[in-house]
């Protein structure tokens, strides 16, 4: 693509927390587009950044405003960026004109607007009127089949960026030749989210780490009393189909030996540590106990890669965070290639201060966990329609002229 003296619309995922003194605690997501950014700049063209931030459903909410990222986008870029207080409309318009070539333009929260989530055509063809070229860099929105995702490149030369290809080519190395042993650590909840990734994982890994609330719904589906635990009781009929389908491809499936429980989560409330075939009616699971620690250490010890979604405990209420603390600590010590994921493991990660320890982190959570699971992601799909529909034009564009 052409990009001297042309205005670029890139789509990133500025989706993040500012804190209430309008402070941009954790600049991760940022720093993750400034390659793309920066190259665009120095081919020449004006990049306006299109991005949405929160769930404001087409209403302005100045809470979920694009502004209080500017100071810090500033920094990291070392250059201006001026913002625009809408996404589309004639402001939009006017301020990219006036913008000079290698300028950074933040637009307003694309989400302000109905269109997007509606994927409206008309919203993204007012979109398309301020730029020449598209290109989509928010891997971590690429699973939404809203207008800037999946419209726009429809309609203007597009292509992906360089964090949207590393996140993609990433997983895709993983799951088509990872260094093995392969380990996957899968845990938290929601299983209806996990399901497909926990089946494709056994697919795909030699062994794979199950904690968190997931265990707990694993343990019930192997007959353990888990007391007040928090379980997916819809789901342990395909955890026993899982257990099954490991056994025929031999992979193994590491549960805990033992956990950490209390009967609330509470911080605070001491916790002891029990075997898992000694758990009674009262108690509820909080986070791995001492033995699996050791167990799933030993297993990192020896791996190549591990790919990490999902905390193994209650993280957020302390100490229920030393066993996601710990998996942690043997990860990075390990000689293994490691991946983290997800936005609460991220977190967890952030909050020990291990996170940079890790070789890769991904932006994003839903979207990496359904390219794991082997389900194709709309806005790829839609980059890849517009890509070859550029090589057709320039096969006619050659042929007639
Ligand atoms: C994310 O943070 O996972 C993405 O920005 C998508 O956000 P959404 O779940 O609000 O669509």
């Amino acid at each position: 693509l052409q990009l001297a003296n042309r205005t670029v619309l890139l789509r990133v995922d500025f989706n993040m927390k500012v804190s209430r003194n309008g402070v941009v605690d954790d600049n991760f997501r940022l720093r993750s587009h400034v390659s793309t950014i920066q190259y665009l700049q120095k081919q020449g063209a004006k990049v306006v950044l299109l991005s949405h931030r929160g769930r404001p459903r087409g209403e302005i909410i100045s809470d979920f405003s694009l502004r209080p990222l500017v100071g810090s986008l500033k920094k990291l870029l070392d250059c201006d960026v001026s913002f625009v207080p809408d996404c589309v409309g004639r402001m939009a318009e006017q301020s990219i004109l006036r913008a000079p070539p290698k300028a950074v333009v933040l637009l307003e929260n694309l989400r302000f607007h109905r269109g997007e989530e509606e994927n409206s055509e008309a919203f993204a063809m007012q979109l398309a009127k301020l730029g020449d070229v598209y290109v989509n860099d928010a891997f971590a929105t690429s699973h939404r089949k809203h207008a800037s995702i999946v419209t726009l490149p429809q309609l203007l030369p597009s292509a992906a960026g360089f964090l949207m290809l590393e996140e993609v080519n990433r997983v895709q190395g993983i799951l088509e030749e990872p260094s093995r042993p392969l380990t996957m650590i899968i845990g938290g909840a929601r299983l209806a989210r996990k399901l497909d990734v926990l089946r494709n994982a056994v697919f795909c890994a030699d062994q794979v780490i199950v904690g968190g609330a997931i265990a707990n719904t694993v343990l019930a589906a192997k007959d353990f009393e888990v007391g007040r635990s928090l379980i997916e009781p819809d789901y342990i009929e395909a955890m026993r189909d899982l257990m099954v389908e490991a056994g025929i491809v031999g992979c193994r499936i590491l549960l805990p030996q033992d956990v950490m429980v209390a009967p609330v989560l509470q911080p605070g409330i001491p916790a002891t540590s029990k075997l898992v075939e000694e758990m009674n009616m009262d108690d509820m699971i909080l986070d791995i106990g001492p033995r699996t620690l050791r167990v799933w250490s030993r297993v990192l010890q020896s791996t190549k890669t591990v790919v990490w979604h999902g905390p193994v405990g209650a993280y957020e209420v302390s100490p229920y965070d030393e066993g996601t603390y710990n998996i942690a600590n043997a990860v990075i010590h390990s000689d293994a290639v490691s991946l983290a994921a997800g936005h609460n493991t991220l977190s967890a990660l952030k909050a020990c201060d291990l996170r940079e320890n890790f070789d890769a982190l991904s932006t994003s959570s839903t979207a990496f966990i359904n390219l794991m699971a082997g389900i194709d992601l709309v806005g790829l799909k839609m980059l890849r329609e517009a890509t070859n529909r550029v090589d057709v034009e320039r096969r006619s564009f050659a042929k007639t002229g």
